[in-house]
């Protein structure tokens, strides 16, 4: 990867987790902190809050009120990775290379923490700093509650769960509508951001995310059959004994990957408008197939 690149992301990374530190209640402070704590701020490649900074920064917004949106998804998402390791949904007990919050205390407990990340996301949203006005506050927590919700990824997680079960392969289309809400609803709402903060058009940036999450996804699915354990921190082979409906169920790992690659194109021809300014987004979407982790 392009060494400015890689040099911007850990930036971002180092950014995002101190506002986390700060955001997360201390432990003295609650019985959950602890357990929060290790859901949030052990590892993670923190791209959804780097697509904050980024989208906010083609705009000039502010830095520092950004990180509040960064910080806000990066809540929302590490939730959504806790109660997705639970023993109802993928039952996995480990995760950015340490144990899981049920395993590591119990199953109780991790639904808890899922619930208090979830609204510790919109505490944060709700302060004075996070934009430049109550509507623009009031917009970023709509649009998140919108993409996180019913609509959003948790009907995606309902649809991959559902999936596992279904009596005949889901199409195409169907896995692709699965993808966009499961993982691309938070990555949407990530590259929207910027155009919110600054109150500008985001449909460019809404096209690039979609093309992006999907490739994001595909990357996943790859990664669980070809990828380093050690690397992804996670447990991997997993997804054909669990019957996930994967994009690389559907057209094999090639076909998969040849599908990523275009996806990439396509996220990077949308941000046309932005000229070199959204350089570091474009190779954003080349990061995002080229991971190992
Ligand atoms: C993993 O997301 C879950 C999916 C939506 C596929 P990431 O790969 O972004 O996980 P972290 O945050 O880097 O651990
Ligand atoms: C998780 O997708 C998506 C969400 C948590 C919303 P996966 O189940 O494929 O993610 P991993 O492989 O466990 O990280
Ligand atoms: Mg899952
Ligand atoms: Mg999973
Ligand atoms: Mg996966």
């Amino acid at each position: 990867m392009h060494p400015d690149f890689t040099s911007q992301l850990t930036k971002a990374v180092r950014l995002v987790e101190t506002k986390l530190d700060d955001c997360l209640p201390s432990v003295a402070q609650s019985l959950v902190a602890e357990p929060m704590r290790h859901a949030v701020l052990n590892g993670g490649k923190r791209l959804r809050g780097f697509l904050v900074l980024e989208t906010a920064g083609l705009f000039d917004v502010n830095a520092k009120q950004a990180l509040h949106a960064a910080a806000a998804i990066e809540c929302i998402h590490a939730y959504s990775l806790v109660h997705d390791d639970l023993p109802c949904m993928d039952d996995d007990d480990l995760r950015r290379g340490k144990p899981t919050v049920h395993v590591k205390w119990d199953e109780a407990t991790a639904v808890l923490v899922g619930d208090a990340l979830q609204s510790l996301a919109y505490e944060i949203l709700s302060t004075k700093g996070a934009a430049d006005s109550d509507a623009i506050r009031v917009d970023l927590m709509g649009s998140l509650a919108r993409a996180s919700g019913a609509n959003g990824m948790v009907l995606g997680q309902a649809q991959d769960i559902a999936a596992e079960s279904a009596k005949a392969p889901l199409t195409l289309t169907q896995i692709t509508d699965l993808q966009a809400n499961k993982t691309g609803a938070l990555i949407k709402w990530s590259a929207e951001a910027g155009a919110i903060l600054a109150e500008q058009p985001m449909s460019a940036l809404s096209d690039y995310a979609s093309a992006l999450g999907l490739a994001f996804q595909i990357q996943d699915d790859v990664l669980d059959i070809e990828g380093d354990a050690q690397a992804t921190g996670k447990r991997l082979q997993k997804d054909v004994d669990a019957g996930k409906a994967t994009f690389v169920s559907i057209l094999g790992l090639d076909g998969a990957k040849a599908r990523a690659r275009s996806l990439v194109e396509q996220a990077q021809d949308m941000l046309s408008t932005y000229g070199a300014k959204a350089d570091t987004l474009r190779n954003l979407a080349q990061y995002v197939i080229e991971r190992d982790k």
